[in-house]
């Protein structure tokens, strides 16, 4: 099980780049930068790693987001993802970057996208890795500064393949950003949102009905709405499922009550994703690991999981269709050599 999960080809769709800033690289760069850290040590750093929900865990995020500054910052922690995904064989990854969160403290998107565009570009000429960019929102701000970040944003257009919406999501619901969604559609823009991580089920109805999204990030409360679970596998609308953030979140208090293999039995769309792994101790194998674990899944059931990332990409088709040939010749050389 565990040469199957670590050599399977995958994919992520739900990786928050400002969240893969491991404590190591937030002291390099707060050096670098001249930014003094409210910590000593790296010890001290991820022993502040303790969340009781989300917005435990959004304050101490924002606040690591500071010490990145320049262009070579932001390349240094997309390089440093992309190096880890390709040990772990990851081909295709399409990551959200948080730009309110840096031009609100005064870094330009030009110095954000730059510094992540040209790793990603890297990382394609010499791992393979594909990789889009995803925008997002962040939903604790208003509509209108969702909206300036778009057209700030629009002059890199061909960079971004679309938008997405994160940050604290009680109380944000997704219907105050039905213009902000509407505008980016008009530029061609794919459309996914958060939404049933902490908030209700309506909230998925929502982003669905009102966003018109083609993804929904997390997701995991649609199991208290059977009629939206009909809806989800109808249209087999792909959920980015994180399940060790889940667990570090409190959305369930361990993985043997998380409700990812009922959602896959009853036909959803279900991927497996990291979320923001330098906070919740794991990147694609420790979550596909401890999933397994915890819910006792088959091996037919990764291999289903592995192969809806890929299906759920905004990959074209017949790419699509190649690293899925590639998932089933992986799986049969290893059971050949078993
Ligand atoms: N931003 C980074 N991680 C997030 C999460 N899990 N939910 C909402 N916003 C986020
Ligand atoms: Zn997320």
């Amino acid at each position: 099980m565990e040469k199957l999960i670590k050599g399977i080809p995958k994919a992520e769709l739900h990786l928050h780049i400002e969240g893969s800033l491991e404590p190591e690289l937030m002291f390099e760069l707060a050096e670098r930068n001249g930014v003094e850290l409210p910590y000593s040590s790296v010890e001290e750093v991820r022993q502040a790693y303790q969340f009781s929900d989300l917005q435990s865990f959004l304050d101490i995020y924002y606040a690591g987001a500071g010490v990145l500054q320049q262009t070579e910052d932001f390349y240094d922690l997309t390089w440093a993802y992309l190096e880890r995904m390709h040990s772990e064989h990851v081909r295709h990854v399409e990551i959200f970057f948080d730009p309110q969160t840096h031009t609100d403290r005064g870094i330009s998107i030009n110095t954000v996208i730059t510094g992540i565009y040209n790793a990603l570009d890297d990382a394609r000429e010499q791992f393979g890795i594909t990789s889009f960019l995803i925008l997002c929102f962040l939903r604790h701000l208003s509509e209108e500064s969702a909206l300036a970040t778009l057209e700030a944003a629009l002059p890199f257009r061909d960079w971004i393949e679309g938008i997405g919406l994160d940050s604290s999501e009680v109380g944000f619901p997704p219907e105050n950003f039905e213009r902000a969604f509407a505008r980016a559609a008009e530029n061609g823009l794919r459309k996914v949102a958060h939404a049933g991580e902490e908030g209700p089920p309506e909230y998925i109805w929502q982003a669905l009905d009102l966003l018109g999204v083609s993804r929904i990030d997390h997701g995991v409360r649609c199991t208290e709405d059977q009629k939206l679970v009909q809806r989800l596998v109808q249209k087999q609308m792909p959920l980015t499922v994180c399940p060790l953030s889940n667990i570090k979140l409190r959305v369930f208090d361990k993985m043997a009550d998380h409700n990812l293999k009922k959602m896959l039995d009853q036909g959803i769309r279900v991927t497996i994703n990291s979320d923001d792994p330098a906070y919740f101790g794991g990147y694609m194998i420790d979550n596909f690991l401890a999933t397994q674990k915890g819910l006792n899944l088959s091996e037919q059931d990764i291999v289903e999981i592995a192969k809806n990332g890929f299906r759920s990409s905004f990959l074209p088709q017949d790419i699509i269709d190649s690293h899925l040939k590639s998932i089933d010749e992986f799986v049969l050389q290893q059971r050949n050599s078993s």
